[in-house]
């Protein structure tokens, strides 16, 4: 038998075959249960799901599409407690929700109205279904069920008033009706991946908030043509663009104009002022789940971007803290925060721990990576002296402006493009910082004349050929590859590093000198790494999946993974064409023994969040939006929706497929992995 303590140095199950069967499929010896799904109550007085579109009260409800999560222990008696194994609290990410035209159909009695104004009553059911949960989790015997009366139960939505923090509160560019002195906003919203601080907070980012925003056509000319229209159109939105759900359309009243960024009449206060609503998302998010009452914290000096993860340096005393973040969106960058304050380990248990969060990371430098072709890179610092003179694109007006746009700043210092860096995770004992690099279809080996979306080829991002479907001409990088960096001198305060690529996502039978470079066998190939995460009791690399190109041949996954460390593989050169050679840095091969498919998931899921308790013998993970391809009009009839799972798994009334929390032990009794 393995070891019930200390890093593993060799997976102890059989790997899963890859699946596209309707249910979670797991290694043998371990079992699987629903803990958490969309709808499930969080106070004793609110009712049962029903699951037909009719249930309301969502604020009391859990949200959809549960993302990424982090755990809070419990002691017996209900106080925090950094070493639980039965009880606690999971803080979880409710990213968005399963739509076709408009609407969240699963939601809606017929599926609701997809066509412009959408009803208030909608509206306010898909407002409230967005945001977190913080929800109580209990084992009695070998049971795990979530607490329905927990007084620790809470839920945040894209309606919750925050509180602005940092370098921006304050800003001119924060100003709006609902807070004209610009320190406060109104909700979180596509909460993506997450992150736990040393001091045992909860952090969440947001990730594609552009999408729920609209202006109207002729507000370019309405701003003056000025640089906020620059910033607007940086971050995603032109004037006219529709928004994701038309949230806008359904009345007067503040929470839904606040969706459609203009002003609405000539007062000169802000009164009347949505312009500048936008500007309010895109941060790293503090929470503190053990105190339901606390106010939430946009951690504005981590800049703004489509935030996933937020990872930490190994936290050593009198050495300032690093927080790593990946900005997802094809050809964005990879950003670390260095905090002012170096850390303290008393701070560890503290009793306010928002006030403790405000010393690490209202205050510190924001950098950018830059990655070179011989294996090392550059941490970049983005303010106002590193802007060159030569950058006219946008004038930054202080410090401030550049951690708001920090997308811009990023620009004008010539930072490396990467192929959509999702989550991030920190190794356990080495602290080498892992991104994942989800995919980017638009690497070309030769980009069209003026392309601004295409890029060529470059070290850290090096495949340019996909072969997803047996061909080895599918130009892109559809499968994404997981890269990390070593810190050089100064620990996470280095601005030098080196790097090397940890694996490449490829199809097992795809062409090992272009495409499937890791040297994939069928027991651990994969495509579009996204989810990451480290286990601190096993020092397994948990790899969760959320792929559009594979699922011909599987449901997304979950692979474990146990790395070596950057350097311990070789210089690989990719000649993709008799004029352009790419030369990368390949770490170790995985063997059968450090790379393996642990579970896949139930049809048109993708597999996200991931923690453990501290003895590594339970894990809970998110299976979101199961069944997401389902057309609209096939709302009545469910043998037409693309998955019924959870309700065929046995959880909940209903047929209609849900987000869920499910909780994975062995039956053994050990842990997990082993
Ligand atoms: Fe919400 Fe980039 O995944
Ligand atoms: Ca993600
Ligand atoms: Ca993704
Ligand atoms: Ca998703």
């Amino acid at each position: 038998p393995a070891a019930d303590t200390g890093p593993m140095s060799k997976l102890g199950f059989q790997a899963v075959a890859k699946s596209t069967a309707d249910t979670v499929t797991l290694a043998s010896g371990y079992t699987a249960t629903v803990v958490y799904a969309l709808g499930d109550p969080l106070t004793a007085d609110t009712a049962a799901f029903k699951n037909d579109g009719t249930d309301t009260d969502f604020e009391r409800r859990a949200g959809d599409h549960h993302d990424g999560m982090e755990w809070f222990g419990l002691s017996s008696d209900g106080l925090p407690s950094s070493s639980a194994n039965d009880r606690g609290l999971l803080a979880i990410n409710h990213e968005a929700t399963t739509d076709e035209t408009r609407s969240s159909f699963f939601l809606h009695a017929n599926g609701g109205t997809a066509t412009l104004p959408r009803p208030a009553s909608e509206v306010d059911k898909e407002t409230a279904i967005h945001g977190i949960s913080v929800v109580e989790v209990k084992r009695t015997g070998s049971t795990w069920a979530y607490v329905k009366d927990s007084a620790y139960n809470r839920r945040v939505t894209s309606l919750s008033e925050v509180e602005i923090s940092g370098p921006a509160r304050g800003h001119a560019q924060l100003v709006t009706k609902y807070s004209i002195d610009g320190t406060r906003t109104r909700g979180t919203l596509n909460n993506c991946g997450t992150g736990k601080t040393p001091w045992g907070s909860f952090l969440t980012g947001e990730e594609n908030w552009f999408g729920y925003f609209t202006r109207p056509v002729g507000d370019d000319a309405a701003r003056g043509n000025d640089k906020s229209v620059t910033a607007l159109k940086r971050y995603g939105r032109a004037e006219g663009a529709t928004s994701r759900h038309g949230w806008e359309s359904a009345g007067s009243a503040d929470i839904y104009a606040r969706w459609l960024n203009a002003k609405t009449g000539t007062s000169a206060d802000g009164s009347d002022d949505y312009r500048n609503e936008m500007n309010g998302m895109g941060y790293i998010v503090e929470m503190d789940p053990y105190r339901p009452s606390s106010r939430m914290v946009k951690r504005t000096a981590l800049g703004r971007f489509a935030h996933e993860s937020a990872a930490f340096s190994l936290p050593k005393a009198g050495e300032k803290l690093a927080v790593y973040m990946g900005d997802d969106a094809r050809n964005e960058y990879i950003y670390k925060f260095v905090s002012d304050n170096a850390w303290s380990a008393a701070d560890a248990n503290p009793v306010d721990r928002i006030a403790t969060g405000a010393k690490y990371l209202d205050s510190g430098k924001l950098f950018v990576a830059k990655f070179n072709s011989d294996g090392s890179g550059q941490w970049i610092e983005l303010n106002l002296a590193a802007i060159p003179s030569s950058y006219t694109a946008y004038t930054f007006a202080d410090e401030a402006d550049i951690r708001i746009n920090c997308r811009l700043a990023a620009d004008a210092v010539g930072a490396t493009k990467m192929d959509r860096p999702e989550w991030c995770a920190t190794h356990p004992t080495s602290g080498e910082i892992y991104f994942t690099l989800t995919n980017n279809s638009n690497r070309r080996v030769a980009p069209t004349a003026g392309s601004t979306t295409q890029l060529a080829p470059d070290s850290a991002n090096p495949r340019a050929y996909s072969d997803v479907k047996g061909t080895s001409t599918q130009q892109g990088n559809v499968n994404g590859h997981i890269l990390r960096v070593k810190e050089g001198s100064g620990g996470g305060a280095a601005v030098a590093f080196t790097w090397d690529v940890y694996l490449f996502g490829a199809q097992s039978d795809a062409d090992t000198g272009l495409v499937n470079l890791s040297s994939l066998t069928a027991d651990q190939d994969f495509s579009s790494p996204d989810g990451l995460v480290f286990s601190k009791s096993t020092g397994i690399c948990w790899i969760q999946t959320d792929d559009g190109a594979y699922t011909d041949a599987s449901n997304c996954m979950m692979l474990a993974g146990i790395p070596g460390s950057v350097g311990d593989g070789a210089k690989k050169t990719l000649a993709h064409s008799s004029t352009l050679s790419v030369d990368t840095f390949l770490g170790k091969a995985p063997t059968a023994d450090t790379l393996k498919r642990f579970l896949v998931g139930p049809k048109d899921c993708e597999i996200t969040g991931l923690v453990e308790t501290p003895d590594g013998k339970t894990l809970f993970i998110n299976i979101q939006h199961p069944g997401e391809g389902t057309k609209m009009a096939d709302i009545a009839d469910p043998s037409k929706y693309t998955s019924q799972w959870p309700s065929n798994a046995g959880y909940g009334a209903g047929k209609r497929p849900r987000s869920a929390t499910i909780v994975i032990t062995k039956n053994d009794g050990g842990r997990i992995g082993n």
